[in-house]
């Protein structure tokens, strides 16, 4: 438990039923991603490290894949289905018989809105918690372009009276800055009683859970805005704002790297993913694209146009330029990897070179071997996957095919141009290939056959 949640009883309801029409995609746009991590699994994670009495994420019916990836995140996720996509409010009432019998506070959160740190729903939080006289409290903010979002109306008093949704706003409305996050911290007894009363006559036919906070003055009780860097708070509906919730994320895990002492050359071209491990004075050089999964260690250089995922990588490693390493693969310290050589499932030990233009998949590859120019690993016959083994200190030559399953012993040697089906021992040398014929003469021969023909 973090220093933010002592004493905090809440329960996080999470908003992820909605169809997301506006993101014209088969694909629930919760399980978009950003960072290499669908939108829900940024919030399910997020919301996790405050300890939650809680979680709830509302799906529709047949989100399996939401369900998983909350799962991932968060073990003790439940879920509610929202059987008809009819409004943020009808969604939270999709969870209510979770909420009841709770004395302390909901946090409502957005599928949608994946940006928003842990730090600043405590801070929101205990705004309400803090205030007896407090049913609510929204978290508003303030961004370049407010269109679609709710704006927040504040009484000369600084209490929140109401949200109006964009669409249902009068011009005098749309031209207030302050905007509707969608996240909000409400009193859970009070919130059930809020929900019930909630209409949908509205430009949309829908149940705005925003409504509860009009419903709640009404009653005669206050809620109260609290603000945040709209940079955390953007709700994603288009793939517009998909990329620029992609271009603030990886703004800030940039930033995480540099601050923790890697060198980022050119920032803005290298891509992270959430998950990203970067050890200390490791330097990345532009354009480098690193996807989920991957560990790197100390003093490892990146070069320019390299993609990695899935692969853990030693300290002092090089790679790249123009390196693929795919899903499994392991350098240990000082391994090399150079240009145009893909990698995949195989395990590279200390010191190890593959530098040019090849291809290594479901291989070891042994401390000190230097793999030549051009050397790819038949490991697959159209059916099956089959396992290289090169020893340590072992030379493959250049454009060396090794069909596996096949051994090299420690220390062998491999004639360049070999293809290799057979286990060779430890310091053998083994050449597979056609031998070469010279006739002496033979090319003028031939030249003087051409021009009499
Ligand atoms: C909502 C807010 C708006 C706010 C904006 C912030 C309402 C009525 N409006 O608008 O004030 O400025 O978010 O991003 O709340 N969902 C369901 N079931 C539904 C409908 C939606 O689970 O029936 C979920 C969606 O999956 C999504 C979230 O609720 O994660 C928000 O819904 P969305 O349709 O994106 O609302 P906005 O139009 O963005
Ligand atoms: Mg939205």
């Amino acid at each position: 438990m973090t220093s933010h949640t002592q004493n905090m009883d809440f329960k996080a309801i999470i908003l992820a039923a909605g169809r997301g029409a506006r993101m014209r995609s088969a694909l629930p746009k919760v399980m978009h991603k950003i960072a290499g991590k669908p939108l829900i699994s940024h919030v399910v994670a997020s919301c996790a490290e405050l300890a939650p009495r809680q979680v709830v994420v509302v799906i529709a019916s047949g989100m399996e894949s939401v369900m998983q990836a909350s799962l991932g995140e968060f073990e003790h996720c439940r879920f509610a289905i929202q059987h008809e996509q009819l409004g943020t409010g009808h969604a939270v009432r999709a969870a209510e018989s979770e909420l009841i019998g709770h004395d302390g506070i909901t946090l409502i959160l957005y599928g949608d809105t994946p940006l928003i740190t842990p730090a600043t729903m405590s801070r929101l939080m205990r705004a309400v918690q803090s205030d007896d006289a407090l049913t609510a409290a929204v978290l508003g903010m303030r961004p370049h372009d407010p269109t679609g979002y709710g704006r927040l109306i504040v009484g000369a008093n600084g209490a929140l009276e109401r949200i109006v949704e964009c669409k249902d706003a009068k011009p005098s409305e749309k031209a207030i800055a302050l905007c509707n996050s969608g996240v909000m911290a409400v009193r859970t007894p009070q919130l059930l009683s809020l929900l019930a009363q909630l209409g949908n006559s509205n430009t949309s036919g829908e149940y705005y859970l925003t409504d509860i906070i009009g419903l709640a003055r009404v009653a005669g009780k206050k809620a109260c805005v609290v603000e945040a860097d709209s940079a955390e708070l953007l709700g994603i509906n288009t793939r517009a704002q998909l990329a620029e919730a992609e271009a603030a994320l990886q703004a800030r895990l940039r930033e995480r790297a540099m601050l923790g002492g890697v060198t980022l050359v050119d920032p803005a071209s290298i891509f992270l993913s959430a998950d990203t491990l970067l050890g200390q004075d490791t330097v990345i050089h532009p354009f480098v694209v690193i996807g989920p999964g991957v560990i790197i260690g100390s003093n490892v250089e990146i070069r320019s146009h390299s993609h990695i995922e899935g692969a853990t990588i030693a300290s002092h490693a090089v790679i790249g330029p123009f390196a693929r390493l795919r899903p499994g693969s392991v350098l240990e310290e000082g391994a090399h990897i150079g240009n145009f050589v893909e990698l995949k499932k195989t395990i590279v030990g200390k010191g190890a070179k593959i530098n040019h233009l090849s291809y290594v998949g479901d291989a070891t590859v042994g401390e000190n071997a230097n793999v030549g120019a051009g050397t790819i690993t038949c490991n697959y016959d159209g059916y099956h996957k089959y396992q290289t083994d090169i020893g340590a200190g072992a030379f493959i030559g250049s454009n060396s095919a090794l069909v596996a399953p096949v051994r090299i012993g420690a220390g062998a040697i491999i004639g360049a141009g070999s293809v290799i089906t057979e286990d060779v021992e430890a310091n053998a040398m083994a050449i597979a290939r056609g031998r070469q014929t010279t006739k002496p003469e033979g090319g003028k021969k031939f030249r003087t056959a051409k021009k009499k023909s």
